[in-house]
């Protein structure tokens, strides 16, 4: 079905974006699928895809061997690390892989907790996923630490002041997401980075939600580790770790004897999925290209990124560049989206909306939808709308202190609508309408 997107701004071109991806020409019981669960994982371009199959026939093999295909295994691997340094701005030696960011936050959390001893204290929110609570939590149990929990505001954000209050000179850790994953608040990290680093603590930012809506700098918000997912921004089912340097040196890995005490590979533990790790060259390279097309679009520097040569066009910037334009243009793209679903939503008779509706405070959310419907549980919602074609989620999605908090994880959490920049504003319409009708019935 052809997609007609009229409120596209100029700097985006989702009729390309959607060019790229294979999966969302699908169908469901006659209807065109619409991918509204990028939140649980997004889909993927078809140059991940080629890489990862070009991987698996040409270089398939472990790393280190004295052999041609071993060699290019490394080869590939190093460029990943630079392409995942680009991404979130830090080096190279700075970028860990792992298989999820759950796991690589409990191996975080197991060699910060080595150094931890009673009456020292962590923080954690009620906002986050658990994958940035357990690990946490279970390494303070075992350590004789003691837990704080920043609490939130009526509207899913954080209480600032109550999290400030809770950090002293026993905080060794602030704990913190960068953006709900269940209700799209997206949290002043960089304030929160101040806040930990003022009182001498850590600062670990969970990434994971925030990664297809918005531009990383772990350099900028001076984080001393950030972990996201690549499957939440087009890549391929792996975590990626930035820690500051000094931290991969300082801090003591559980290992095996024989891997190295070098970093960033004495965090990596095992045989890592190669081809993978191909794929997320090619994930990072897709994001420069909307960079790259969008400069084109609009002479460089544009106003989505800062510095540059005036003259260059998209060709011409640094794959950083490119993937700061390329965020300032799905920013755009996202904002139209959102204002859109917000004002349907808001229409849907016995609807309600968790998290920021003001537009005036849109820049504080991204656009991760969690609702609910009098008379219809979350679970009935998802699967009516499945029927139709509509992926969205249902449940809590590990965001399983929040939904307790409000109460609502005994009756089935929220439906979820997650749009991310390859979703358009007919796919927002249609869902919107089907929900007005099942409201209806
Ligand atoms: C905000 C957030 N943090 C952490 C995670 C866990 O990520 P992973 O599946 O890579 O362990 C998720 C997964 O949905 C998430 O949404």
């Amino acid at each position: 079905m052809p997609i007609t997107e009229t409120t596209a701004p100029q700097t985006f071109d989702v009729t390309y974006v959607r060019s790229q991806f294979p999966s969302l020409s699908q169908t469901v019981n006659g209807h065109p699928a619409a991918f509204l669960d990028g939140p649980g994982g997004t889909q993927v371009p078809q140059c991940v895809i080629d890489a990862i199959s070009r991987y698996l026939a040409m270089s398939n093999a472990n790393t280190g061997g004295a052999y041609a295909t071993s060699r290019r295994t490394d080869a590939i691997i190093a460029e990943a690390r630079s392409a995942m340094a680009d991404f979130l701005h830090c080096g190279a030696d700075e970028i860990v892989f792992g298989p999820n960011m759950t796991s690589l936050t409990f191996a975080i959390s197991r060699a910060i907790g080595r150094e931890l001893k009673p009456g020292d204290e962590i923080l954690v929110t009620r906002l986050d996923h658990d994958a940035n609570v357990s690990p946490w939590t279970a390494m303070a149990e075992d350590r004789g630490v003691t837990v704080r929990w920043a609490e939130i505001h009526d509207d899913c954000t954080l209480d600032l002041s109550d999290l400030a209050s809770k950090i002293n000179q026993k905080t060794k850790l602030v704990a913190v997401g960068y953006a709900s994953n269940a209700v799209g608040t997206i949290n002043p990290v960089k304030k929160i980075v101040q806040l930990a680093h003022q009182a001498g603590a850590l600062a670990y930012i969970d990434a994971v939600h925030y990664g297809p809506h918005g531009l990383i700098d772990v350099a900028a918000l001076d984080c001393d580790f950030l972990a996201c997912s690549t499957y939440k921004f087009f890549g391929p089912h792996m975590g990626v770790l930035f820690g500051k340097r000094e931290h991969l040196k300082r801090f003591h890995p559980y290992k095996v004897r024989p891997n190295t005490n070098a970093i960033p590979n004495c965090w990596e533990w095992g045989t890592l999925n190669h081809e993978n790790i191909a794929g997320i060259t090619a994930c990072v390279e897709y994001i420069a290209e909307i960079g790259r097309q969008s400069a084109q679009r609009v002479p460089y520097p544009s106003r989505f990124s800062k510095g540059g040569n005036s003259n260059s066009a998209g060709a011409e910037l640094t794959r950083r560049a490119a993937i700061e334009t390329a965020y300032g243009a799905i920013h755009e793209h996202e904002r139209s989206l959102l204002e859109r679903m917000m004002a349907g939503l808001k229409r849907i008779p016995g609807g309600r909306i968790y998290g920021i509706t003001d537009p005036a405070r849109f820049h504080e959310r991204c656009t991760t939808f969690a609702v609910r419907i009098e008379g219809h549980t979350p679970l009935e919602l998802a699967t009516k709308l499945g029927d139709r074609g509509f992926f969205t989620w249902d449940g809590n999605y590990y965001a399983l202190n929040l939904t307790e908090h409000l109460d609502v994880e005994k009756s089935g959490g929220f439906l979820r609508i997650g749009l991310v920049h390859y979703n358009t504003a007919e796919e927002v319409d249609r869902a919107l309408a089907a929900l007005r009708e099942f409201a209806a019935s």
